[in-house]
């Protein structure tokens, strides 16, 4: 159906509707350059592919093997990037289906789009990654459509019930409230993201401005000035104040970083 050593192919098309988009696990690897997770998640991770690592030694136990991961948490804060680093480590393809294109095509399609994905996956090792997740897993009284959006859930709980073991199903939602309580439940693993602490905030500064010629005391003033703001944001603004350092051939420095922080405005 696909072959696995040409990237960023497309999943087949249905009805001219692009489902998805493939990764090999180097040019996952290329999007994970580094990941800073508080310890509760970075141990759920690491855990995952520990046992991931000793599936025989699991089926003889007779324990299932987890597979099923949700990751919930406002935007800017990791869950796209868990997901590549996961298909990094566990040397596996991602399949990137971006899920508001299989429910954009015409809605009495959206289950077999649903069901096309997931045979794939269940054919062919890999993360089948869902971002946006909650645009299909909607409560079923919560949506316009709710017929079809009912039935779309049925064929999502089918399909992961269905799925087997040989992939690896990964979801993610900024909406964890919406999602249906049923398709809730099929998740073995569960992870939050929030806003980084300030730990988490203060290791990621660092490794922004690592080897770049700054100003001394540089990485507590932009911590405590940038609290708050999410990963993502932290990024743009660090990356606008590098830039504003470098066409000025200066060191980076704390007007750098207040000036690009006006900037780029975060919506805090
Ligand atoms: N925990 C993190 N560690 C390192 N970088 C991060 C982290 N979170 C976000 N980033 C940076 O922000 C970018 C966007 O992150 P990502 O796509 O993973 O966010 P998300 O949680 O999936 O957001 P959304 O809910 O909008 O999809 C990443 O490519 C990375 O550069
Ligand atoms: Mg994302």
């Amino acid at each position: 159906m696909m072959n696995k050593n040409s990237s960023n192919q497309r999943l087949p098309r249905a009805k001219g509707i692009d489902m998805g988009t493939y990764y090999t696990p180097k040019e996952c690897a290329r999007k994970v350059k580094h990941l800073v997770l508080p310890q509760m998640n970075r141990k759920i991770v690491e855990e995952f592919i520990t046992i991931l690592g000793m599936r025989a030694t699991f089926e003889e136990h007779n324990v299932p093997i987890p597979n099923k991961v949700v990751m919930y948490g406002p935007p800017g804060t990791g869950k796209t990037l868990t997901a590549f680093y996961m298909a990094q480590m566990l040397e596996l393809p991602l399949i990137l289906v971006r899920l508001d294109a299989v429910i954009h095509s015409h809605l009495g399609e959206t289950g077999s789009n649903i069901r096309k994905i997931f045979e794939y996956a269940k054919a062919t090792p890999c993360v089948l990654f869902l971002d946006e997740f909650d645009a299909i897993a909607r409560t079923r009284e919560s949506n316009d459509e709710v017929k079809e959006m009912a039935r779309a859930v049925n064929t999502l709980l089918q399909c992961l019930d269905d799925f087997g073991d040989s992939s690896i199903f990964v979801a993610a939602t900024n909406l964890e409230n919406e999602l249906d309580r049923a398709i809730w439940r099929r998740f073995d693993t569960k992870m939050t993201y929030s806003l980084p602490d300030e730990f988490s905030r203060r290791q990621y500064i660092e490794l922004l401005i690592n080897g770049f010629d700054g100003e001394a005391g540089l990485t507590e003033e932009v911590c405590g000035r940038l609290a708050g703001c999410s990963f993502a944001d932290i990024e743009q603004i660090v990356l606008k104040a590098k830039r504003k350092a470098i066409i000025e051939h200066s060191p980076l420095t704390r007007e750098h970083i207040v000036l690009s922080y006006e900037e780029y405005s975060p919506s805090l």
